[in-house]
């Protein structure tokens, strides 16, 4: 039975892109969405919806992440061997004296607790599974640090130290947990090319490398220019 990926964040630019280096790598896809519009959403992004199972779930309530991983324990949903996470909050340049409280709240919910969910709701269960290929990989952004957008910077600067800690806990587990750092625009194929920006398809590249090489481990994959979609630069987050 071919490996599944279980992807949080399934129908953004990046999540498209998991998917699609997921399938591109022979494996299949467990896609948590929050309804069926989002569904319909990712298949259109996709092209298909072959190989690709659907579960509705909040990934932005405490409950949800954990909600789908019993279901995969209850044998109602498909085992799955492989996490990646991208959950995303606003890509907007408001200003920081202009964030309302509740708008912070609501993008900490969305950029960091659902990513945080999405480790601390999985992580127990590819441990429990023991098997000796799992992977567990997150997005973030250069935005992070250069803070050229506010509120989408804020959002990554704990993932950063997330995906340390992370990798730390995982160093000597059978899970290889690594942070993909991208520096740069991606869109899903059609915005992508109306936009003049790197697309989805092309992003794939990297998650299929990593699955692919055994030797990424508690890394930062950096992605500073589209040359290195298919030469992938890694190096030890500590
Ligand atoms: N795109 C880039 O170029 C880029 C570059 C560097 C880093 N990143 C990082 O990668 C992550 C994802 O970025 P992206 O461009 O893929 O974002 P995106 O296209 O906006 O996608 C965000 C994903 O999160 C889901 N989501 C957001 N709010 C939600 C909510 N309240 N409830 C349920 N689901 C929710 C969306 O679901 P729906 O489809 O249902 O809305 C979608 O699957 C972010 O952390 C971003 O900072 C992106």
């Amino acid at each position: 039975m071919p490996e599944c990926v279980l992807v949080v964040g399934a129908t953004g630019n990046i999540g498209v892109a998991a998917v699609k280096g997921a399938l591109r790598s022979g494996r299949q896809v467990l896609a948590i969405v929050r309804n069926q519009a989002s569904a319909d959403k990712l298949y259109r992004h996709v092209g298909s919806s072959e190989s690709i199972t659907i579960v509705e779930a909040s990934v932005t309530s405490d409950t949800g992440i954990k909600g789908v991983v019993d279901q995969v324990k209850a044998g109602v949903l498909p085992p799955f061997q492989h996490v990646y996470t991208c959950v995303g909050g606003e890509y907007t340049d408001v200003p920081l004296k202009d964030i309302t409280t509740e708008r912070l709240r609501q993008n900490m919910n969305m950029s960091f607790e659902a990513n945080f969910f999405a480790y601390r709701d999985t992580i127990g269960y590819l441990l429990e599974q023991n098997n000796p290929n799992s992977t567990w990989t997150i997005c973030t952004g250069s935005q992070g640090d250069d803070a050229m957008f506010a509120l989408p910077a804020i959002g990554q600067g704990p993932l950063f130290s997330m995906a340390t800690a992370a990798a730390r806990e995982n160093e000597k587990t059978n899970v290889r947990m690594n942070e993909v750092y991208l520096m740069f625009r991606v869109e899903v194929d059609a915005a992508a090319a109306e936009h003049g920006v790197s697309s989805s398809s092309e992003f794939a590249s990297v998650y299929e490398g990593i699955l692919a090489n055994t030797e990424i481990r508690s890394s930062r994959v950096r992605v500073a220019t589209p040359a290195d979609f298919k030469d992938l630069k890694w190096a030890k987050k500590f």
